[in-house]
């Protein structure tokens, strides 16, 4: 028995060292990553040169609906074919293409990774309660090697896994369709756009705007978890594309739209841009919880009692008056105080944009509300 407790003593006091310089590596990785965050290198323009440059893609290179990982592979952070590509890659791009800190890229890497390969389970048609229910998502969670397989960008439309209803330049996926159109629905990409401010910026308050009449086009028809996921890739736009200089950041001051223009259109970031500041996940949280507030707000007071009223209202109020004192119903759900009246008008950005006349406008909103997904005004279905 004494030589066995001097034996493990003696293992003991030789592991000692190697715990110690274990200890020690494992330290100085954590504090090189902590100033990686605020490496001068964030702030090079590496991104439009040599490896980096801006490649469209051909016809043969795989693409997401998510404009963010499109971008990664055209500018050569991801493998420019968007094939074949490993958790680990991914996890890279997002830290050095966007400044994401480590447990943002992971959870977002690999949260991706799992809901590719295991829908969430409100895609699944069995009560939540029932045995079977629980029976069927032992049965379907994906192995490890499943888990960690690569994948195509392509592979990401998988319709009501991460991709969802109600996308805010995407059309919603066909009927009965595994899988939801890559490409970007131009109508769709207008109209996002056209929630820029007057100065020019896309601020917390437009992007809720733009969600908000996103959901309200398609009927609802997202559900609870694909909602939340909704709001947090635009809160990783705001977050990352944002002057922030803390963890939620100056949310009011937005996004420039010379940048979201050439970022969410092209897939491109334009010349000169690089991250600012690390992304973490903690204030991807909270800037997701400040999207939610303001859009239930807007909810509450605006679209969903009467969006056509409302719609028609503004129209003529734009027609007959200069923009400055159009005296928007929407003022109250502004989230900056000094932004114009007249901002508030752009929820429907439709109406600002397309100069339609009162009766077309009538017919085409209704035609919206009936069927987002036909031949309507926004016709979803075109791409
Ligand atoms: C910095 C990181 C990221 C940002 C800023 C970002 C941003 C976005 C945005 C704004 C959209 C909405 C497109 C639209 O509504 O038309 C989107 C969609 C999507 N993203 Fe990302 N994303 C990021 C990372 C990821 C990752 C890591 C994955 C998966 C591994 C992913 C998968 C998707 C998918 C599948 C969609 C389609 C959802 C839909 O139906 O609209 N994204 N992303």
């Amino acid at each position: 028995m004494a030589s066995l407790s001097r034996l493990s003593r003696t293992v003991c006091l030789s592991l000692k060292p190697l715990l110690i310089l274990f200890l020690l590596v494992f330290l100085l990785t954590l504090v090189s990553q902590a100033r990686h965050l605020h490496d001068p290198k964030l702030t090079t323009t590496k991104a439009f040169t040599g490896t980096h440059a801006f490649i469209p893609p051909t016809s043969s290179d795989s693409r997401s609906p998510c404009p963010a990982l499109n971008t990664l592979a055209n500018h050569g952070y991801l493998p420019h074919d968007g094939k074949n590509i490993t958790p680990s890659q991914l996890v890279h791009a997002l830290k050095s293409a966007y400044g994401a800190t480590t447990p943002l890229a992971w959870v977002l890497t690999y949260g991706g990774y799992f809901l590719l390969r295991n829908p969430p389970p409100t895609s699944l048609t069995l009560a939540p309660s029932s045995v079977s229910h629980f029976a069927h998502i032992a049965n379907s969670l994906p192995t490890l090697p499943q888990l960690l397989a690569p994948l195509d960008l392509a592979d990401l439309a998988l319709h009501n896994h991460i991709e969802h209803d109600a996308s805010l330049a995407h059309s919603n996926a066909a009927p009965h369709s595994l899988y939801a159109p890559t490409s970007t629905n131009h109508t769709l990409l207008e109209q996002l756009f056209a929630f820029a401010t007057l100065n020019d910026a896309f601020t917390l308050s437009s992007i809720a705007r733009a969600r908000v009449l996103r959901e309200y086009q398609t009927n609802n028809s997202i559900d609870a978890f694909h909602a939340e996921i909704a709001r947090g890739e635009v809160a990783l736009v705001l977050g990352i594309f944002g002057s922030a200089l803390t963890d939620v950041g100056n949310l009011d001051e937005g996004i420039d739209m010379h940048l979201f223009r050439a970022w969410f259109g092209e897939n491109r970031l334009p010349e000169r841009w690089t991250p600012k500041h690390a992304q973490t996940l903690r204030g991807t949280v909270k800037i997701s919880k400040a999207i939610r507030a303001l859009m239930e707000k807007i909810g509450k007071d605006g679209v969903n009692e009467a969006p056509v009223s409302q719609a028609l209202q503004m129209h003529t109020l734009q027609r007959e008056r200069p923009p400055p004192i159009i005296a928007s119903p929407l003022e109250n759900v502004s989230a900056s105080s000094n932004r114009s009246a007249y901002d508030g008008a752009l929820l429907f950005p439709s109406v600002k944009e397309m100069e339609m006349d009162v009766s077309g406008l009538f017919s085409l909103v209704k035609e919206t509300e009936m069927d987002v997904g036909g031949s309507g005004w926004l016709d979803l279905s075109e791409e």
